[in-house]
């Protein structure tokens, strides 16, 4: 796990642990031993480097669910012997330098930093603070705003940032850890005898510009307005602080652990790693181990503002895309709106003209599928009206134009796949690809298996999410597929509380509460009414006997109210895109319940919030249970990246596994309850997976502690 070996009279520490060199025991020990060696060797430096790809990438984030990071040596205790370390230290970073990596290279006398390293302190994404010291070091070796500012961003920096900022002291060309290592060593060797007391970071002074009150007053303001209810920026403000204040560095490093400790019992540090997790599971298809096929250029087919915004995704990455739509104006308007829209970048600094000039060059146009760039592609995507006939005649003649092997994908938000690809002699090929609007920003790709997607098929879709940038779940084929279908009872719900007594700021403010960015109604309102209402009129089955029908929602959008695009839905929009309450909509649902003979009552926010979510939750098991989600992660992912679920919540499931009061057995109980006491739609009648989940979740919460954790 650590390796030292004796170049010259410079002692080489290489830490060895795949992937990442993550710090877990048995890197802790090696990094410990390797120090004991090198002073028994008699080495004049050391140098610490990383194997592989990369320096340490911080504290091995699966010891926190086990309470293993608290095994000794801990990261702290293997931090304070480098700090106290009879001879120069050396860091030789390469790769990715992050967490507990950075904070072992802040205790080295010198850091030495490839130029295509990256290094940071990204604990905050976890929930956590830079807890083995980096809250104590890094404001006294580069001053207390730059360190709150990497900390509270949790964003990584490159190497000319870091060597201007002072953290790196060296940087080298060398890019591979066998390049860096041996520069280090160079570096080292040139380096005095002895420790020079003033490159030890813990003991440098730290003070702080225009006074304690002052400063960490204003930092812990911005912190707090750019957290999104999250603990961990505040707490680490107040970790700087304690460097500042505490009388002894020592006394600061004790502040720092408990309000490590803190973070790490909380539910926003579990919901944050859970995502972490979650994140890179997506990608993991089960069943298919098939390569992927190379996809070097797309078709996007239909130019409105889903197809505009999906060829700009295969264009920001470089893919040469053809946008094919049978009118000339609307290629033309799509053309002149995606212009507009890079230009709008560049104008943010956000984009080069060069960029710009690149990604331009990379979008044609075509009139027909006949067009003989339409024939080469290896990817297509249909983005045009929802309505299968249309979908049905674009696939009949994509399978007549596409070459062997290419995909043809469907961005469909509702329709049944195996029919879209009936049309076709090659279902094998079809799957759907079902990107969140605006496609060009929203971070989620839904991909859907057809029952007969080959696995290369699924592979290349996957592995295309991921080439665009995208965070790629993969579902399978029902109506909504994971997201729309989860969606669909909540969406629901907030229509028969409208009914039923609320107007629309009582059903959005229990959920934006709760951290979503914006309530069902509100979220309906940018989407756009008629959304909703035109899959309702063109899918008549959509709903069995036992489903109560929204009228009210036909009934807004009949009234022409489509919500912003129209600058009225649900609220009022003719100041701008902030919902103000409509009395007129107020007016509107009274009457409506009249009509249907409801009498209007007060319903509490804790029903609200309830009604809206708890469908939405038990439809999640279903999906698991049918099998259309392969793993409860991948739903909280569908609603992290598509629908603003908030992070520090770990996403619906996780949510109602860990974080809703009562757990699984509380919300199978009131999921009952409501359902009997509201029987509006089949997604109130549980799910027996959730059921049987809820069982256990009781039966080990009833189950006596083990004796190993009440000794
Ligand atoms: N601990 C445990 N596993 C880790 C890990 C870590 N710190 N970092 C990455 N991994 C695992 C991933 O889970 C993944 O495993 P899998 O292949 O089984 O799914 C594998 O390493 C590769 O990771 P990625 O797929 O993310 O690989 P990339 O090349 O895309 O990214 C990376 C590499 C930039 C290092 C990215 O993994 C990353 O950002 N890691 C987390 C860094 C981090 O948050 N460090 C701080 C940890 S907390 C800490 O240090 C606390 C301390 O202050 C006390």
């Amino acid at each position: 796990m650590a390796t030292f070996k004796l170049i010259g009279r410079v002692g080489l520490l290489k830490i060895s642990s795949p992937p990442v060199n993550a710090l877990g025991l048995a890197v802790r020990k090696g990094i410990v031993d390797g120090i004991a060696q090198a002073e028994k060797a008699g080495a004049k430096a050391l140098v610490l480097a990383g194997d592989g790809v990369t320096f340490p990438a911080g504290a091995d984030i699966a010891e926190f669910a086990t309470g293993g990071h608290r095994t000794q040596p801990t990261l702290g205790e293997v931090i304070e012997r480098l700090d106290k370390a009879s001879m120069p230290t050396v860091a030789a970073m390469h790769g990715t330098a992050l967490g507990g990596g950075l904070e072992v290279a802040l205790a080295c006398h010198w850091r030495v930093m490839s130029k295509a390293a990256k290094c940071g302190l990204p604990e905050v994404h976890l929930g956590l603070l830079p807890g083995a010291g980096g809250t104590q070091r890094l404001p006294r070796l580069i001053g207390c705003a730059p360190a709150i500012k990497i900390m509270t961003s949790g964003a990584p920096l490159g190497a000319a940032e870091a060597a201007k900022l002072g953290l790196a002291d060296e940087v080298v060309a060398a890019v591979d850890g066998e390049g860096v290592a041996e520069a280090a060593v160079g570096f080292a060797e040139a380096l005095a005898d002895g420790v020079d007391p003033s490159r030890v970071v813990s003991a440098r002074p730290l003070e702080v510009e225009g006074g304690v009150e002052a400063f960490f007053g204003a930092a812990r303001e911005g912190a707090r307005k750019a957290a999104k209810g999250e603990l961990a920026p505040l707490l680490i403000v107040d970790a700087v602080r304690a460097a500042a204040e505490a009388p002894s560095f020592e006394a600061g490093l004790s502040r720092e652990s408990e309000l490590f400790a803190q973070l790490a019992a909380g539910p926003e540090a579990r919901a944050l790693q859970h995502v972490f997790f979650a994140e890179r599971q997506i990608s993991k298809v089960v069943g298919v181990d098939a390569p992927p096929r190379p996809i070097e250029s797309a078709a996007v087919i239909g130019a409105g503002t889903m197809g505009g915004g999906i060829a700009m995704c295969f264009a920001n990455k470089g893919i040469p895309v053809t946008l094919v739509d049978k009118s000339p104006e609307a290629l033309e308007t799509r053309i002149g709106g995606i212009r507009a829209a890079y230009e709008a970048n560049v104008a943010k600094g956000k984009l080069s003209e060069d960029k710009l000039g690149a990604r331009m060059r990379c979008i044609s146009t075509a009139t027909s599928l006949d067009d003989p760039a339409c024939s080469t592609a290896d990817l297509y995507v249909e983005a045009v009206f929802e309505r299968l006939e249309l979908k049905k005649a674009i696939f009949k003649e994509l399978d007549a134009i596409a070459k062997p092997g290419a995909l043809l994908c469907t961005n469909t938000s509702t329709l049944d796949i195996d029919k879209i690809a009936s049309a076709t002699s090659r279902p094998q090929d079809v799957c759907g690809t079902h990107f969140f609007s605006p496609a060009n920003i929203m971070p989620l790709l839904e991909n859907v298996r057809g029952s007969a997607s080959s696995g290369e098929t699924l592979a290349t879709v996957m592995a295309m999410g991921k080439k665009l940038g995208k965070k790629a779940v993969l579902a399978g084929n029902c109506f909504g597929f994971i997201g729309n279908r989860m969606i669909e009872g909540y969406c629901r719900e907030s229509y028969f509380l409208l009914e039923e007594g609320c107007v629309p700021r009582d059903v959005d403010a229990p959920v934006r509460a709760l951290g979503l960015a914006m309530g069902p109604l509100q979220m309906q309102d940018l989407a756009g009414i008629d959304i909703g209402y035109n899959i309702r009129k063109d899918q008549p089955d959509l709903y069995g006997p036992a489903d109560r029908y929204p009228l009210l929602a036909d009934r807004i959008a009949e009234a022409g109210r489509l919500g912003q695009k129209t600058k009225a839905g649900w609220y009022d929009y003719a100041a701008g895109r902030n919902p103000v309450d409509d009395p007129w909509v107020a007016d509107f649902i009274e009457k409506f319940s009249a009509e249907q003979g409801v009498t209007r009552r007060a319903i509490s926010a804790e029903e609200v919030l309830d009604r809206c979510m708890l469908p939405m939750v038990n439809e999640g098991f279903k999906c698991l249970e049918e099998g259309i989600a392969q793993r409860e992660s991948d739903i909280d992912i569908v609603f992290l990246y598509g629908y603003g679920f908030p992070r520090r919540l770990g996403g619906p499931m996780h949510w109602a596994r860990h974080i809703r009061e009562g757990g699984l057995p509380k919300l199978a109980a009131d999921l009952q309850r409501y359902g009997a006491e509201h029987p509006n739609g089949t997604y109130w009648t549980p799910s027996a997976l959730l059921l049987e989940e809820a069982a256990v979740a009781a039966e080990a919460e009833a189950a006596p502690e083990p004796a190993a954790a009440t000794a």
